[in-house]
């Protein structure tokens, strides 16, 4: 029987996006490694935080960061294999930095009503760079916003108000954007979520219903035909195109799908807000796929790794809602954060970080396939560029996640200076800046390595 048949331990839900900020682990690991200091500081955030789940009680408190590394209050430097996505040009990068000194001094804010040169150029920027005839563009101060503006103009675009998206998936935290989410920690108690909205399994081979495993036939794919056929008026077909755990789609997943839309009638909204801009080691992740969608949906990164910025990039015939407001975000044409992304397209081209990204992209999976061989507890690793997974199984025959063991490492290796985080429990995410030098990636290997092979040292003993 093939593995991809037996039984497996369904993934504890809160682990889906990030680590539990309050396990047992997390408090031994404050215990040890907190000053008092720091403990004061963590204290005064949670005192005046709401709390919530990934953020407050907080890890630890911050005092600079600077190109791959951030550090903390107390001096001790981290390799940022987290930097939650918005560093593909690294932390502080000069030119980004000047460029918005340089605006803030002339245009600080356009009001409403006004357009701006920077605003402009950012958008021209775009247009030329993506795909397509994916042409215009709506800025919005957050991925979250971006998404909510590209399910209304679907809406309005097709005049239907289903959308079909994929389980375990994210696209942000507000009541829009968790009805097409997947994760039961974002969804559950919150009450009833937008109408129509359906999900469909997520191109995760390993852990796939279709039990297709290693010869993938595209079941998840065909599935999603099978929806649009059943429902009839679907507005979009919404996903990540790669997740950013990550699961990375077999190479015809998304052309199988946009042909689905077409022949349905449905638009194809593709999300890359953390994995845009070269992080796959293409400017945008679809070109690793023969599809262009109707919309992607691009930020984090964009304001530079500075500003909160994201848009919404549509092809040139969904400009159908001139008499309607679709963002109508304060923020909307704000001239500094859309110098900053000017200044971080600049870099990206300039510094060639998406060749870059690809090439370091190369070595850090052949050195993490080594490391598969080496350890056990590796059960799979993946990557596209600088997105990068190591699934850490702790039976390999019943697909059992080694969680306990992936909190350890995390632990371990941020003792020793490398900051990432777990996803759906047991997997490693790491998503270094596009900037870092294979120095620095050897470097945050060589660490994993070690935690890895302690951790498995110690089930030993
Ligand atoms: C795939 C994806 N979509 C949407 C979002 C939401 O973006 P923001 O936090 O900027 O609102 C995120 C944020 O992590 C994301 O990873």
């Amino acid at each position: 029987m093939s593995p991809f048949q037996k039984p497996e331990q369904p993934p504890d839900q809160r682990c889906s996006e990030g680590d539990v900020n309050v396990s047992p682990r997390r408090r031994a690991w404050a215990v040890q490694n907190l000053s008092p200091e720091t403990q004061q500081l963590l204290e005064e955030d949670a005192k005046y935080f709401l709390h919530q789940s990934l953020s407050t009680p907080c890890l630890s408190a911050l005092k600079s960061c600077r190109g791959a590394w951030i550090e903390d209050v107390q001096g001790h430097r981290y390799l940022d294999f987290h930097g939650n996505n918005v560093h593909q040009v690294g932390f502080g990068h000069p030119r980004v930095i000047a460029a918005i000194k340089q605006q803030i001094d002339t245009l600080s804010f356009c009001t409403r009503r006004y357009t701006c040169e920077p605003a402009i150029a950012l958008a021209r920027k775009l247009a030329e760079l993506a795909p397509g005839d994916l042409q215009r563009i709506l800025f919005a101060p957050g991925g979250t916003s971006a998404i909510g503006m590209a399910l209304k103009l679907a809406r309005i675009a097709t005049g239907r108000f289903k959308f079909i998206s994929m389980w375990d998936s994210f696209h942000g935290a507000s009541l829009d954007a968790i009805s097409v989410g997947g994760e039961a920690m974002f969804r559950n108690g919150v009450g009833p979520l937008l109408p129509g909205c359906e999900h469909v399994p997520p191109p995760d081979h390993r852990h796939c219903p279709f039990h297709c495993g290693e010869a993938c036939n595209l079941a998840c794919a065909d599935y999603v035909e099978y929806v649009l056929d059943k429902e009839g008026d679907v507005a979009a077909v919404i996903g990540e195109t790669v997740r950013c755990t990550p699961f990375i789609p077999p190479p015809d997943y998304w052309a199988r799908i946009r042909a689905a839309c077409d022949k349905h009638g449905a638009l194809l909204i593709l999300d890359e807000i953390p994995i845009g801009l070269g992080r796959t080691g293409r400017m945008f992740a679809c070109e690793h796929y023969d599809a262009v969608p109707d919309m992607l949906v691009l930020g984090k990164g964009l304001g530079g790794g500075i500003f909160p910025l994201a848009a919404l990039v549509a092809r040139e015939g969904l400009n159908v809602a001139a008499d309607q407001a679709l963002g109508h975000y304060t923020h909307e044409k704000n001239p500094v954060a859309c110098a900053a992304g000017l200044a971080t397209l600049q870099v990206i081209e300039e510094e060639a970080l998406v060749e870059h990204s690809r090439a370091l992209g190369d070595h850090a999976c052949q050195r993490m396939k080594q490391m598969a061989k080496r350890h056990p507890l590796i059960g799979e690793v993946r990557g596209l560029g600088l997105l990068m997974g190591i699934e850490l199984l702790r039976d390999h025959d019943v697909l059992t996640r080694a969680s306990e063991e992936a909190e350890q490492i995390m632990y371990a290796a941020l003792s020793r200076g490398l900051n990432f985080k777990l996803t759906m429990g047991n997997i490693l995410t790491l998503t270094p800046p596009l900037t870092i030098s294979q120095a620095e990636l050897d470097q945050a290997f060589a660490i994993l390595e070690d935690c890895i092979g302690e951790v498995e040292a110690a089930q030993r003993s």
